[in-house]
């Protein structure tokens, strides 16, 4: 494929607003869909916050700034996507919801349109086998936030070919990210390492090995991390973590895969972390739950 020119970019939570401003920062056009109309507000409300600090901050000039708003379109018709070159979703992690948007997508995007998935765990194989293009479908995973994270796990399936590889790596180039290549198991890369440590953490703690305070301390100066298992934990969000280590105990099939019994009480008491506004740095156990 040559040079992509349009973005389309489905969901305008965290993620998908934050891949909007990245590749629009990058002189790409983007639009981006969300079907919820005060998500969108929320989600160009926050790519222009964002895109403000950074020219108080010049590290843009206020005219870069204005130039990478302008590229940056926001809609609530899926139709807008009919001439994007590579269209990425960041919706809900749902294999169903997903499979339904990729059907969705190969109505209205042309036939040279690459479809990439910003899934943290879900199988590209299995979401490229529901379309009739599996060959243009590949994992893109950005890292939160994804302004400010310099990677992009690219995931190939069973089914993804050398020019769709090839073109996603370039673009990820041209955003500026480094770019690691994965095969299609359970977690890639990094989630297969990083909520394996996040769960130890949970099971440290529920141990009673040590205070919160000190198994985040420990890892953060311990091991030179910029935040702790359990902050991280608060921060990508407790049932964000929790559904991957699910994921990873039903594909990878070892007892050393399965959620700590605390991890998973805090989820059910809807205790989910940063999101819920508890506050920064503060453990969404914090005042909550006590550990056994
Ligand atoms: N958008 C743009 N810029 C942002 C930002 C955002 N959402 N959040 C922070 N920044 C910028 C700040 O402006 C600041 O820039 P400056 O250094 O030029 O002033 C810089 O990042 C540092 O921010 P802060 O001073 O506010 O705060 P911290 O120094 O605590 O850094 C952090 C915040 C960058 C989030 C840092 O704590 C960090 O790197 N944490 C680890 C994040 C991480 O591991 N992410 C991956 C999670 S796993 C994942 O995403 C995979 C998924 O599948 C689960």
């Amino acid at each position: 494929m040559s040079s992509v020119k349009q973005i389309g970019v489905v969901g305008g939570g965290q993620m998908g607003s934050g891949i909007a401003q990245v590749a629009a920062m990058n002189g790409i056009h983007v639009c981006l869909f969300d079907v919820d109309p005060p998500a969108l507000s929320k989600a160009s409300a926050s790519v222009s916050a964002s895109i403000a600090r950074l020219v108080s901050k010049a590290q843009l000039s206020q005219s870069e700034g204005a130039d990478a708003l302008q590229r940056v379109r926001f809609t609530s018709n899926l139709e807008d996507f009919h001439q994007a070159d590579f269209i990425i979703e960041a919706i809900v992690e749902s294999e169903d919801i997903k499979k339904r948007l990729l059907l969705q997508l190969e109505k209205i995007a042309k036939s040279s349109a690459i479809f990439a998935s910003n899934t943290s765990s879900i199988s590209i194989t299995r979401l490229a086998a529901a379309t009739s293009r599996p060959h243009q479908v590949i994992g893109m995973h950005f890292f939160n936030p994804p302004p400010v994270m310099k990677l992009i796990e690219i995931v190939r399936g069973a089914q993804t070919s050398d020019e769709t590889f090839a073109a996603t790596k370039a673009l990820s180039e041209r955003l500026g990210k480094k770019v690691i290549t994965s095969r299609d198991f359970s977690g890639f890369i990094v989630n297969r390492i990083l909520m394996p440590m996040i769960n130890e953490a949970f099971f440290a703690l529920y141990t009673g090995v040590a205070t919160k305070e000190d198994i985040d301390t420990g890892m953060k100066l311990g091991t030179n991390h910029p935040m702790g298992p359990l902050q991280l934990a608060d921060f990508i969000g407790l049932d964000v973590c929790l559904s991957i280590m699910k994921v990873l105990h039903a594909g990878l099939g070892e007892n050393k895969y399965a959620p700590c019994p605390l991890l998973v009480q805090y989820v059910d008491a809807g205790r989910l972390g940063k999101k819920q506004g508890i506050g920064k740095n503060k453990f969404a156990g914090e005042g909550g739950i006590k550990k056994c």
